[in-house]
């Protein structure tokens, strides 16, 4: 996709990185181009990167944002999308939208643009690199035009937002809380004495509360399959005795990364017609990880099955174990990123690490 990018400060810069990374033709748009050369590859003017656009971010000063588009109006297509991440201060650090917003005033002044507000409640490293916090957070989209807000969707999706992460708040007036959340940003990076941190939408429970799961499942080649899981697979063993409660014995494995466990307990006879539709499902951060293990698996004497379409789409290799149960090595994490056939519909390569970048 083609991105001009309206400013050659540090968000700009960050997010022409980002979206640099995913594949887009990115260009930056200077009032000084000559002078901006550390910027980025292709530092044009600001009417050249409104002229190269498919989409368009304002990443100007929010008070002069509006000037900045104003002179602008002739170079931007109708129905071009305006990502605006701007937020105007005044010399005193207050708002200079203060009971408006700088995207609704946009979104007003250029009614055949297509505003979307997002990103502005972050610090730039954060737009570009959300995956560096300590855990999963979430960003906001305010626009009036869905199609403009779900093109917009995917290139934070290119920037490591999980589709999880997204918040999507309504129409271009919302963009207003976006802009005053300014105000508790800036109380709470002097808090922390830091600006990369980003708040998590917890919404109420409407589904059990659960704290652990775990999976229990009958085999009839009991030990074989312990130490496939053990040895082979190396799932860790969290309790293994020769008497379980009901006299026989009982394996229950971790799964690392996961609050769940997987147990087996032996039975005498093969389930009739075996068992090919069961399937326990290791995600992997990333195909090295994976690989070890299907290296051990391989080195085991053991060679991939065919599997389910969807998994072959998604880079996943499947195996049998003892009793017949598949066992599915994925090199991506399910919930957390985009599975990888949707990563290459939206046109980013997915290389080694599985995350896309
Ligand atoms: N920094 C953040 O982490 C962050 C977070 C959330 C939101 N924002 C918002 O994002 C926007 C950009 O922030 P930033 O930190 O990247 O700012 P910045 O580092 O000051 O960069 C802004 C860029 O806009 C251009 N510019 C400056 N004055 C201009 C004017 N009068 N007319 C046209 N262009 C002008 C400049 O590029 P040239 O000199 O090359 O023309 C400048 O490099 C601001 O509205 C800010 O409030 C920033």
């Amino acid at each position: 996709m083609r991105i001009g990018i309206l400013g050659t400060g540090n968000v700009a810069r960050a997010l022409g990185e980002g979206w640099a990374a995913a594949g887009h033709e990115v260009v930056l748009g200077s009032r000084a181009p000559a002078e901006r050369g550390d910027a980025g590859p292709d530092v044009r003017s600001l009417a050249g990167a409104a002229a190269h656009g498919e989409v368009l971010v304002n990443a100007t000063p929010g008070t002069e944002s509006e000037a900045v588009l104003a002179s602008l109006a002739g170079e931007v297509p109708a129905g071009t999308v305006l990502v605006d991440v701007g937020i105007g201060f005044t010399l005193d650090g207050a708002l200079a939208h203060p009971g408006v917003s700088l995207g609704e005033r946009l979104q007003a002044a250029h009614p055949a643009l297509r505003v979307v507000k997002t990103l502005c409640t972050v610090t730039a490293s954060v737009m570009r690199d959300p995956g560096g916090l300590s855990g999963p957070s979430t960003v906001f989209l305010s626009g009036d035009d869905a199609g403009a807000k779900a093109v917009v969707g995917g290139l934070l999706h290119d920037l490591g937002w999980p589709e999880t992460a997204l918040l999507d708040l309504g129409g271009i007036g919302t963009a207003r809380g976006q802009e005053h959340f300014a105000l508790l940003f800036l109380g709470v990076a002097g808090a922390l004495g830091s600006h990369a941190f980003n708040v998590r939408v917890v919404p109420e429970a409407d589904t059990a509360t659960v704290a652990a799961a775990r999976t229990a499942r009958r085999s009839h080649r009991y030990a074989e399959a312990v130490a496939f899981y053990r040895d082979v697979v190396r799932l860790p063993v969290v309790h293994l005795a020769e008497d379980g409660p009901d006299g026989h014995g009982v394996a229950v494995f971790g799964l690392p990364g996961t609050p769940a466990t997987f147990e087996l307990l032996p039975e005498d006879r093969p389930l009739p017609g075996g068992r090919p539709h069961e399937q326990l499902v290791l995600y992997f951060p990333g195909r090295a990880a994976r690989d070890a293990v299907v290296g051990r698996l391989a080195d085991a004497g053991h060679e991939p099955v065919g599997q389910n379409r969807y998994w072959t789409l998604n880079d996943a290799v499947t195996f049998r174990d003892p009793d017949g149960a598949e066992l599915v090595l994925a090199p991506w994490v399910f919930g957390a990123e985009p599975p990888p056939a949707r990563r290459r519909r939206a046109g980013v390569v997915t290389p080694a690490t599985g995350r896309g970048r």
